[in-house]
């Protein structure tokens, strides 16, 4: 299928690992001409090479930490160095938290709300000039979570503030329509990335069981009996930001293999 977004740019944040990472390589292997960013310049070194390697085409990168407010300036001076106009914004930083309620301080509850919603916030801000200059009309994909639609026991600050990333998709695809920029999250269940390989190994550790033992234990909520593969939830990612979903807006799209049970 031609996904009708070949010569097109789009910026990817949290690009050197993971559904960003794998993101980026959609893109590249559909012809869009990707810039990468996340927080570690060794890190993204490492990705741009790897996506040489996979696909030809060797992206250019900046390293900009989502929480830091010089960091996204400097981001927003080297989009505007790198790329006349921005065809797609991806946003892909955030994690989920597990602890419970009494566990968490307000210093805890900040943190999280920088990590999981005002760095996608600050993003977008850092974005929306490039975006608006997009010819074919711009795109803003953002990684959500399946817990925001069935919220997870013992995660009760990234499911709330996963939760508002809704509604700023669905507030901000409307209120970017005079720009003609479209506003979609995808929201996926449990991933094999970095961020449940460590979980794994850290859960394994405080139980006395193996990483893998950990993993098994949460495939069993999944009614696919497994977890996602990140290029699983970038198929989304890229189809969204595509011109093939160009009636797609204010939407958040799950792809949890089924976890999330609730009916809208
Ligand atoms: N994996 C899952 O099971 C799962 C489930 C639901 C939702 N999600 C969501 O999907 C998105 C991607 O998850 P993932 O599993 O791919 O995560 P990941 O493997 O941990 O990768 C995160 C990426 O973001 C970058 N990053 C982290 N903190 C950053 C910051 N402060 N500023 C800029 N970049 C930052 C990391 O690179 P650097 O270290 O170089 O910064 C890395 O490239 C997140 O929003 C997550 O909440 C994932």
């Amino acid at each position: 299928m031609d996904l009708g977004i070949k010569g097109e740019t789009a910026l990817v944040v949290g690009a050197s690992e993971g559904i960003g990472y794998e993101s980026a390589k959609g893109l590249l292997e559909e012809g869009v001409r990707v810039l990468l960013c996340s927080r570690n310049a060794k890190k993204l070194e490492i990705a741009a090479a790897e996506l040489k390697r996979a696909t030809g085409i060797e992206p250019r990168w900046h390293a900009a930490d989502v929480t830091k407010a010089a960091d996204i300036a400097s981001l927003r001076s080297w989009l505007g160095r790198e790329a006349a106009q921005l065809d797609i914004l991806v946003s892909a930083v955030g994690g989920s938290q597990r602890a419970l309620f009494e566990e968490l301080d307000d210093a805890a509850w900040l943190a999280n709300y920088e990590f999981n919603l005002l760095g996608t916030v600050r993003v977008i801000r850092a974005a929306l000039d490039s975006l608006k200059k997009s010819r074919a009309g711009g795109r803003i994909v953002i990684l959500g979570a399946a817990g925001a639609r069935m919220p997870y026991p013992n995660q009760v600050v990234s499911n709330v503030h996963k939760a508002g990333l809704i509604a700023l998709v669905k507030t901000l695809g409307a209120e970017f329509q005079p720009h003609n920029i479209r506003v979609n999250s995808v929201s996926p269940g449990r991933t094999l990335t970095q961020l449940w390989t460590t979980r794994a190994e850290k859960l394994g550790r405080e139980r006395g069981v193996s990483p893998e033992d950990v993993i098994d234990e949460f495939t069993e909520e999944i009614p696919m009996r497994r977890f996602g593969r990140p290029e699983e939830i970038a198929a989304m990612v890229v189809f969204l930001a595509s011109h093939k979903a160009s009636y797609v807006n204010c939407q958040s799209i799950l792809v949890d293999g089924g976890i999330a049970r609730g009916l809208i």
